[in-house]
């Protein structure tokens, strides 16, 4: 699988991409990340990417025509804007984004971009969530590393990543690992029962007890 990612910041990406699991899916060949900088198609000599918005207000917006030029030539991918008005990302977009060939992820900047590069050259907005962050970087490695690790041979053990929170509208069980008891603090006994249909049901009530405190939502979308 590739991803093309378009940022004003490439250098963003650096560590993010070489480091653990990501970076040894790259190095495996099992995903390819492109780095394109749309200054690389800007003119004039000032190498303009923004400027200040038709009918003022604050803040610059990115400019129509190094997009263009950056995005154009990515059409037979499945393009994608990182922007606070997009639908929020959730466990299904990731998993739809897996079973592609190639994604390309705009890191919008500033106010934003001309909308005409959302009419001609978008074919999805996407969201991290309901908060202003101060581009689309972020939220474009939030997408890399979600599907990265659903592309098959990238984990382990297959079972991992389908027994998981949001899968089945739940969160998950409470974990703990060794020692038995830290500070006084002791591991639920009926992990330690060797009893697994015991386990089971305690998991089973656990995620059902959070999804309803913390996330009610789930339950009753
Ligand atoms: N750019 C700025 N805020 C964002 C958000 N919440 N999601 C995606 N891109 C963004």
């Amino acid at each position: 699988m590739k991803f093309n990612v378009v940022s004003l910041f490439p250098e963003f990406f650096a560590s993010p991409l070489d480091v653990s699991f990501v970076g040894k899916a790259r190095r495996d060949g099992l995903v390819e990340v492109a780095l394109l900088d749309p200054r690389d198609h800007a003119t004039g000599v000032h190498r303009q990417v923004d400027d200040a918005p038709y009918g003022g207000g604050a803040g610059m917006v990115m400019m129509v025509e190094p997009l263009a030029k950056t995005l154009e030539p990515l059409a037979h991918t499945h393009r994608v804007y990182l922007t606070p008005a997009g639908r929020p990302l959730d466990q299904a977009t990731l998993d739809r984004f897996s079973n592609m060939e190639e994604v390309t992820l705009l890191c919008g900047r500033y106010e934003g971009v001309d909308e005409r590069v959302v009419e001609h050259f978008i074919d999805e907005e996407v969201s991290l969530g309901d908060y202003v962050l101060l581009g689309g970087e972020v939220a474009a490695l939030a997408v890399i590393e979600g599907v990265t690790r659903l592309l098959p041979g990238a984990v382990g053990n297959p079972a991992s990543t389908e027994h998981e929170s949001f899968r089945h509208r739940r969160l998950e069980e409470p974990q703990y690992t060794r020692p038995a008891e830290f500070r006084g603090w002791a591991v639920p006994d009926v992990l330690l029962s060797g009893d697994h249909a015991r386990i089971e049901a305690w998991r089973e009530e656990q995620r059902e007890q959070r999804t309803k405190d913390r996330r009610p939502d789930l339950i009753e979308d």
